[in-house]
C-alpha cells in the first residue's frame, strides 16, 4: 500500500498556541523522506489551510465554528485518501482533528475499528467537559450510544455517527474525568490503562486490546496515536502531559505489532506541540513521535530486510 500523507496544522481544539506547527516540525524532521526510504510511495496530500474565523465565541465547546468546518475538511480529505486506496497518515495539530479521521475514514469504507493509544479518553461530551476544549471530547461526536446525550452546536451538525462502543480499543489512559469513566463501564467499551499495563504487560494488553475489536482479523483498523499516551520524559512537548505514561519501549511495541497485522488503514498521530519547553524536549518530543510513526509502518527494532542487499 502507498502512503497517503496529510498534515493538518489545527489548534482549536484546545487553548494552548503551538500544536498547529506539528506538521511542519515532523516534515523539518524528515518524515516524508524516512518513509519513502523505507520503500514507501508517499502521495503527500500537503497541509490543510484553514480559513481563520474571526467571529467564533464559544458555544457549549469553545470555537465551535473553527473546529466543526476544519474536522469537516479533515474528513473529506481522509475520505479522499482512503477512497484513493492509500493507507492514511494524519499529522496533528490537537486531537479535534480526529473526529474528522474517524469520520471521513469510515465514509471511504465499511467496518472500521478503532485503537485509541492516550493518557486521556476524549470521550466526554459536551455536557461532561470540564474544559469545553473539543480535543477531549471528539470520540463522544462519533460514537452512536452517545448521540441523545449530544446536544446540538453550530457546524457540528454535519457529523454522522460511524464508530459504536464495542469498536474501540483504549490502551494507555491515566487521566480520565468522572463522565468518561462513566461513559467507558456503561458502554463497555475495552479498557487498558497503565495499570493493567502494569499488571498484565504490554504484550497481553496489546493483544486482548486487537482481540476485543477485531477477532478475526478481517476489519481493516485505525489507530489514533496521541504522543501524551507516552511518558512525559519522552514527549515531554504536549498540551496536557500526564505522569507515567507508555515507556518508549511500549509505545513501540503496539505500532511494531499493529504494523504486523497488515491492517492498519489509517494513522493519526496527534498533540506534538513544538513550542513547548527547551530545545532538547522539542526535539526528543519531535524524534520519538518520528520513530513512532516508521514503527507504525513497519519499521522494526530488530532490523527489516533489505531484499535487494548484497554483502559487500
Ligand atoms: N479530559 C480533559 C478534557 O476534557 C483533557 C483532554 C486531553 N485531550 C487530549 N487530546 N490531549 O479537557
Ligand atoms: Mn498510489
Ligand atoms: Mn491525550
Ligand atoms: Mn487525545
Amino acid at each position: 500500500k502507498d502512503i497517503g500523507f496529510l498534515g493538518v496544522p489545527f489548534a482549536a481544539g484546545q487553548s494552548r498556541g503551538g500544536v498547529e506547527h506539528g506538521p511542519a516540525a515532523l516534515r523539518d524532521a524528515g518524515i516524508v523522506q524516512k518513509l519513502g526510504y523505507m520503500g514507501f510511495n508517499v502521495h503527500d496530500y500537503g497541509d490543510l489551510k484553514f480559513d481563520h474565523i474571526f467571529h467564533d465565541p464559544p458555544d457549549i465547546v469553545k470555537n465551535p465554528r473553527s473546529v466543526g468546518q476544519g474536522a469537516y475538511q479533515v474528513s473529506e480529505a481522509v475520505k479522499d485518501i482512503i477512497s484513493a486506496g492509500h493507507c492514511g497518515l494524519t499529522i496533528g495539530g490537537d486531537h479535534s482533528l480526529s473526529i474528522g479521521t474517524v469520520h471521513g475514514h469510515c465514509q471511504a469504507e465499511e467496518n472500521v475499528c478503532l485503537i485509541w493509544v492516550d493518557a486521556h479518553a476524549d470521550i466526554n461530551t459536551p455536557l461532561t467537559s470540564a474544559t469545553g476544549n473539543v480535543h477531549g471530547m471528539c470520540l463522544s461526536f462519533v460514537v452512536h450510544e452517545l448521540q441523545e446525550y449530544i446536544p446540538d452546536i453550530v457546524d457540528f451538525d454535519w457529523i454522522q455517527p460511524c464508530i459504536s462502543a464495542k469498536d474501540i480499543a483504549y490502551i494507555g489512559l491515566r487521566d480520565l474525568d468522572p463522565g468518561e469513566r462513566h461513559i467507558i463501564e456503561k458502554l463497555g467499551i475495552s479498557c487498558y490503562t497503565t495499570h493493567e499495563i502494569d499488571h498484565f504487560g504490554i504484550e497481553y494488553v496489546l493483544k486482548k486490546s486487537i482481540e476485543a475489536v477485531n477477532p478475526n482479523m478481517d476489519r481493516p483498523m485505525h489507530l489514533s496515536y496521541d504522543i501524551d499516551s507516552l511518558d512525559p520524559a519522552i514527549s515531554p512537548s504536549t498540551g496536557t502531559p500526564v505522569p507515567g505514561g507508555l515507556t518508549i519501549r511500549e509505545g513501540m511495541y503496539i505500532a511494531e505489532e499493529l504494523a504486523q497485522t497488515g491492517l492498519l488503514h489509517h494513522i493519526d498521530l496527534v498533540e506534538v506541540n513544538p513550542l513547548i519547553g527547551t530545545k532538547r524536549d522539542q526535539n526528543l518530543t519531535i524524534f520519538t513521535a518520528s520513530e513512532i510513526i516508521q514503527a507504525c509502518f513497519g519499521k522494526r527494532r530488530r532490523g527489516n530486510v533489505d531484499p535487494n542487499y548484497k554483502l559487500p
